[in-house]
């Protein structure tokens, strides 16, 4: 085993940690990490950020608006497969690289799966090289429980066999595979965490739960795919980014960590759930359409090695859904402008033959 490189906490071992220490966080403007980026410079005062981001449809400045003037963030636009915007991020040094840059939407890589395996495989890649060349100190890899497949019965735990199903599923399961091939190769510092269906704020809306919301805070209605008896096990994104964070910090190197929320829901609970906080109907607002091909029925995470690790989720689900609720009723501001967009067009696509 790598010995631990100085400036990092490990279980048992209680250090401050000294110095102004560089995070690059790829994907940093998309959903999730943005909730990374915010959560880190609000409770790591030692820490200084450096969002990589190609901006892609999903990605959205105003997903860390509240912290972009802090002397320590700072942004370089760039591709994570462009070796050289990854050096330009690095900036001769950092201590850590978190890689949320990802195609992660499952309906979209149905239609065109050639980007998912660009990013979420060959990106993945160019990251672990320049974390081998750089000396970087740790590599996390942000992945999903998709990873592992249908889950029929009981629920995933790290070790269980990766059978992914979609081409979205496939290149994070490439990209995983890239990265445990590069510790056992080459001792590369890395980590991955897999997480599951993530909801909350800023989260671009084809989605579930922000499509749902949005869609009925404007009185259209929701496609529920199939019979929407489908399971997913549902995790704050503040909760998931303290796990990444959790994991950062306090990881074993080489290790993997599921990080759940332990809240299974059919889509036809949520659904529920959302028409009642929105005040609308079952009979006027949802129409069931044609299901999702290869669509999983059921992810089940088994996160019991992140409890072990510290880690514990603390958003409650009933409240969380509800809060993130009122979220998107107050602040059109944010998505009318990505749902009159480029989004259309898409939604057209997905939807209207359905
Ligand atoms: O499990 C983690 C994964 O969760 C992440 O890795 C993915 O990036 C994320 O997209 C999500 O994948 P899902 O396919 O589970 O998420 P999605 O929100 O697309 O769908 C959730 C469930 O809702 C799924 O059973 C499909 C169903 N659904 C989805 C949409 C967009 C509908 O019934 N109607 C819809 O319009």
């Amino acid at each position: 085993m790598i010995p631990p490189r100085s400036g990092w906490r490990h279980v048992g071992e209680p250090k401050a940690p000294v110095g102004l220490r560089h995070w690059i966080v790829t994907g940093g403007l998309g959903f999730i990490g943005s909730a990374f980026v915010r959560n880190v410079l609000r409770d790591r005062l030692d820490v200084r950020i450096t969002v990589l981001d190609a901006m892609t449809y999903a990605a959205n400045p105003e997903n860390v608006r509240e912290v972009s003037g802090d002397s320590r963030y700072r942004f370089v636009r760039g591709d994570i497969c462009d070796a050289a915007a990854v050096r330009e991020a690095i900036d001769g040094g950092a201590s850590a690289i978190v890689n949320f840059a990802a195609e992660t939407h499952v309906d979209r890589s149905i239609l065109a799966p050639e980007q998912f395996l660009k990013t979420d495989i060959l990106g993945t890649h160019v990251l672990l090289e320049a974390v081998r060349e750089q000396a970087i100190e740790r590599f996390v890899q942000v992945s999903t429980d998709e990873v592992y497949g249908d889950v029929e019965h009981g629920s995933s735990a790290e070790d269980h066999p990766l059978r992914p199903r979609s081409p979205y599923a496939a290149s994070k399961a490439g990209g995983d595979l890239q990265v445990l091939a590069y510790r056992t190769t080459f001792g590369t510092p890395v980590l991955i965490t897999r997480g599951s269906n993530t909801y909350g704020p800023y989260q671009y809306p084809e989605k579930l739960i922000p499509l749902f919301v949005t869609n009925l805070i404007d009185d259209t209605q929701v496609p529920v795919y199939g019979d929407g008896r489908q399971v997913r096990d549902w995790l704050h994104v503040d909760d998931h980014a303290r796990g990444i964070l959790h994991v950062l910090e306090n990881g074993e190197l080489g290790e993997v960590y599921n990080i759940g929320g332990g809240n299974s829901r059919e889509n036809l609970e949520i659904t529920k759930e959302l028409l009642t906080a929105t005040g609308r109907t079952w009979e006027t607002h949802v129409r069931h359409v044609t299901d999702r091909p290869g669509h999983d029925r059921r992810y089940s995470l088994d996160a019991s090695k992140a409890a072990r690790l510290g880690w514990h989720p603390t958003v409650e689900f009933e409240r969380g859904l509800r809060e993130t609720v009122e979220w998107y009723q107050s602040h059109e501001a944010w998505w009318r402008p990505i749902k009159s967009g480029e989004f259309r067009e898409y939604y057209k696509t997905q939807y209207a033959s359905r």
